[in-house]
């Protein structure tokens, strides 16, 4: 049975210790939200499971249907069936938008997908995620809204068809309609595929729509919280306050470290 399993996992990012012994389990078929402050390593785990070579495994396991997920590259990753919907999905400017996805299913297929196939495919998505056609012309996310860089991740998503989707912050930058319409589509692939689910959001709002079966919190790099959905509502009641008394973590400085001026000045 296809499950992702980690196992104390340490992580670090430019030698400081972002992940401190993360612990979690997902079975085939279940949705599992992740939530916690800003800067906690949310983001540093979805990276990590992908195989993102910024960050730097320090110790701990991650295993697949099996597989060893660590020994892989990140292609190898994608062709076992994990995705990320990034939070921030980056501008690829020359690289047009289908022939990247085209590339990327091919990538995963054992015969290339036809061109008429991939058009039909590719129309259905864009259309199901209420966007303009000329989405699948343009550069990869070069120039696109906020929004619409979000709903293109869910584009790749439905054709690339993962068995294990993560979806980082996917609901951020998303007005109310295209929330529903990013839900759904999410929702309708769970109800369709073979697929399990690790979402990050801070919104009741989305993860009320994608009824996630698990919740946890991660604060100061590890998961401190698991339950079922009252916990996104005590977060949504409470904000994440209490949990810095509770775990006797120190609050992040309100203050950002980089105040734009000196940006500036630096040039
Ligand atoms: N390139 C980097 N250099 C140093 N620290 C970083 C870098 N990228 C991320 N971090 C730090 O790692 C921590 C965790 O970040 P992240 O995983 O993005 O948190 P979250 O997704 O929970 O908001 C933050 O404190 C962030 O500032
Ligand atoms: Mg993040």
């Amino acid at each position: 049975m296809r499950k992702l399993v980690i196992k104390d996992l340490y992580v670090s990012i430019n030698d400081i210790q972002i992940l401190k012994g993360v612990n979690l389990e997902i079975n085939n078929h279940e949705i599992h939200a992740l939530m916690g402050p800003n800067g906690q390593g949310k983001s540093t785990l979805l990276s990590a499971i992908m195989g993102d070579p910024k960050y730097r495994i320090d110790s701990g396991e991650i295993w697949y249907d099996d597989k060893d997920v660590l020994s892989m590259s990140v292609d190898e990753r994608s062709r076992a069936g994990i995705f990320l919907g990034m939070q921030y999905p980056s501008e690829i400017p020359g690289v047009n938008n289908s022939d990247f996805l085209r590339a990327a299913m091919n990538a995963r297929l054992e015969k290339p997908i036809s061109l008429f196939k991939f058009i039909r495919e590719m129309e259905h998505a864009v259309d199901d995620l209420g966007m303009k056609s000329d989405i699948a012309h343009r550069n990869l996310n070069e120039g696109f809204s906020g929004g619409e860089k979000k709903r293109n991740e869910i584009i790749q998503m439905k054709l690339l068809k993962p068995q294990f989707a993560m979806l980082d912050e996917i609901d951020s930058g998303l007005d109310v309609d295209a929330l529903k319409i990013v839900a759904d589509a999410v929702q309708d692939l769970y109800d369709t595929q073979d697929l399990s689910l690790l979402i990050v959001s801070h919104y009741e709002r989305f993860l009320d729509l994608t009824k996630p079966t698990h919740v946890h919190i991660l604060l100061d790099g590890k998961i401190v919280e698991s339950g079922d959905y009252e916990l996104v509502s005590k977060i949504d009641n409470e904000g994440y306050e209490w949990l810095y008394t509770k775990y006797g973590v120190e609050k992040p400085s309100e203050k950002p470290a980089l105040v734009l001026e000196s940006c500036g000045a630096n040039r």
